[in-house]
């Protein structure tokens, strides 16, 4: 099995960004946990702070080259049209995923432009919510 994680802006800064909020732990550190945990599946990581970038790595993934999708859109998840339309245009399933809690923060959090599109959304478990997303893909 083929996972690939995505994540968008500002969550390359994880560990020093906002602790309080997003915690202590870098991504890169989770990663190598989480592929450990599952190493009978491959886990591609990207990251960037460009939203074109993400669009054109959802077009390379969402063919057929992996079998599930794990999306941190970050701040875009509540403002990009364009990566909901991306998301719909593509064959391979995306799980939205949130660090954060992002209902019990500020309103303009509670909105997403991804939800409608995604297979599914886990927010709230800290970056345990990634290893969740991959479970459900799992199951
Ligand atoms: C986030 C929540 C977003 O509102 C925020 O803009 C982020 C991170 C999260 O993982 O909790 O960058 O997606």
């Amino acid at each position: 099995m083929n996972i690939t994680i995505i994540n968008g802006p500002n969550l390359n800064l994880l560990g020093i960004r906002e602790p309080g909020i997003y915690g202590n732990e870098g991504f890169e550190s989770f990663l190598t946990r989480l592929r450990n945990k599952y190493s009978d599946i491959t886990i591609e990581y990207f990251q960037s702070n460009h939203e074109g970038d993400i669009i054109d790595k959802l077009h390379e993934a969402g063919f057929g080259k992996t079998d599930g999708i794990v999306l941190n859109a970050g701040a875009y998840t509540h403002t990009s049209l364009a990566i909901a339309d991306a998301i719909a245009a593509i064959n391979t399933p995306v799980i939205e995923v949130h660090i954060s809690n992002v209902h019990s923060r500020e309103e303009i959090r509670h909105r997403s432009m991804i939800s409608g599109v995604c297979r599914g959304v886990i927010a709230g478990f800290g970056l345990d919510s990634y290893r969740l997303a991959i479970e459900a893909f799992v199951k």
